[in-house]
Order: structure tokens, then sequence, then C-alpha cells
């Protein structure tokens, strides 16, 4: 598991009347991606942002946008992230017939492509995506809100997908989103993840650098 270890802030948690500011400061405090989630109060119950604000954001930072698209349709949405300014763009497995056209697109966009499995979707579905996927995501709470608590039963399954993962010979970041803490993220390392994201474990830190330095000596100490 030779892939560098990433922190991705996800911005949900973010002060949202000064999210330039806030992307600026966390990428001072050494976030390698910003975590941006996208719903639609359809494929999930909330509604967060859309384009036009990751448009606004993109000249705050230079490092990569994440994307993460709770949106059903989402096909008709792609061109509009792509040129927005995310670097990587992932979509749900979920979304049944649109999940091969998506990831088409945001290949022919010049994005990364990522699938993102809910909880109580089976691992199996990445196995004939994994020659067109860069990042599978495996959610570790319910996809929609931040701040809940990190599903236990998830931990066998990022293993799997480690295990499948590196079976398959292929460049692929495994990514873990929903109830990341300092207190969890080592076990989490453990079982195979190579991208964290954390929302609300680190902006309602007092200090962001602190935290997400804490996070990456206990990923370190699982390696
Ligand atoms: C949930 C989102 C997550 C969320 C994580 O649907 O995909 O990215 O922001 O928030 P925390 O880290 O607070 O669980
Ligand atoms: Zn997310």
């Amino acid at each position: 598991m030779a892939t560098r270890v990433q922190i991705a802030p996800s911005v949900l948690a973010a002060d949202f009347a000064n999210l330039g500011r806030e992307v600026r400061v966390m990428t001072e405090a050494g976030a390698d991606a910003i975590h941006i989630d996208v719903m639609d109060g359809h494929f999930v119950p909330n509604l967060t942002i859309g384009a036009s604000v990751i448009s606004a954001l993109r000249p705050h930072t230079a490092v990569p946008f994440d994307v993460h698209l709770m949106i059903d349709p989402v096909v008709p949405y792609l061109a509009d992230f792509a040129r927005a300014g995310a670097d990587s763009i992932t979509v749900h497995a979920e979304i049944g017939e649109q999940l091969n056209p998506a990831l088409d697109i945001i290949k022919s966009e010049g994005k990364k492509t990522g699938v993102a499995l809910s909880p109580e979707t089976p691992l199996d579905r990445v196995v004939p995506l994994l020659q067109s996927v860069d990042l599978v995501l495996v959610m570790t709470v319910r996809p929609g809100f931040g701040g809940q608590k990190f599903i236990e039963t998830t931990l066998d399954k990022l293993a799997a997908a480690r295990k499948l993962i590196d079976e398959s010979g292929e460049s692929i970041r495994l990514e873990v989103d929903g109830g990341i803490k300092i207190d969890n993220i080592r076990r989490i390392a453990q079982a195979g993840a190579d991208t964290f994201v954390a929302g609300s474990a680190i902006f309602s830190a007092e200090d962001y650098t602190v935290t997400i330095n804490q996070m990456k000596s206990e990923i370190a100490a699982a390696r």
C-alpha cells in the first residue's frame, strides 16, 4: 500500500458565511484536498451547494477539489462541476444506469473518477469498475449529513475493498467519509483506507493544523 495518505477536510462542516477564508485556512493547515459535498434533497434528504459555489472557491486554494456528488440525476451536471474546478468527481454506485455514462463523462472532462458506495451497497458493485475509476469511496455513514457516528460494520467492507484494489493491481485511492475522528482514524487506516474525509472533527477543532497533524500521526502509527 504505497499510496500517499491524504486528509480531505469536508467543507460541509465549515462556516458557510466565510467559505473562502475557511478553504484558505484549511490549506495552510495542511489539507491535501478539499472535500465538497453536493446534495440535492432527492438522492439524499439534504440540500447543500452547486457548481457556482465551487467555482467561487476555486481561486482560494491550489489544493485539489474532491467533489462528492449525492445527486440524481447526475449526468446533466457533470460538465458544470468539471468546469467549476473539480479535480476528482465521485458519483454513487446507487445511481443505477447513469453510473457508466457518468464515469465516461468525468474522464472525458479530464478529471479523476470516483465511485461511492453507501453503507448498505455491497462491495461487489465496484468489481466491474476497477479499470475505470481512480478512487473508491466507502461511505462510513449514511450519506446526507455531517456529524454522524462512524458505522463500525463498514470496517470489514473497507478491508475487503483494500484487498480487491491490491489484487487488481490498479492505482486506485481508497477513501473513507463519515464519522472519521482522531480516536478512530488509526483503526480505519489499519483496515486499508489511504484517503480520509473529515468534516466536523476538523472544522470544530480549535486548531485545524494540530488536528490534521494528529490525524496524520495516528495514520502513520497504523502503517
Ligand atoms: C456525508 C458527507 C460527508 C460529511 C462528513 O454525506 O459525505 O462528507 O461531510 O462529515 P463528518 O466528518 O462530520 O462525519
Ligand atoms: Zn462526502
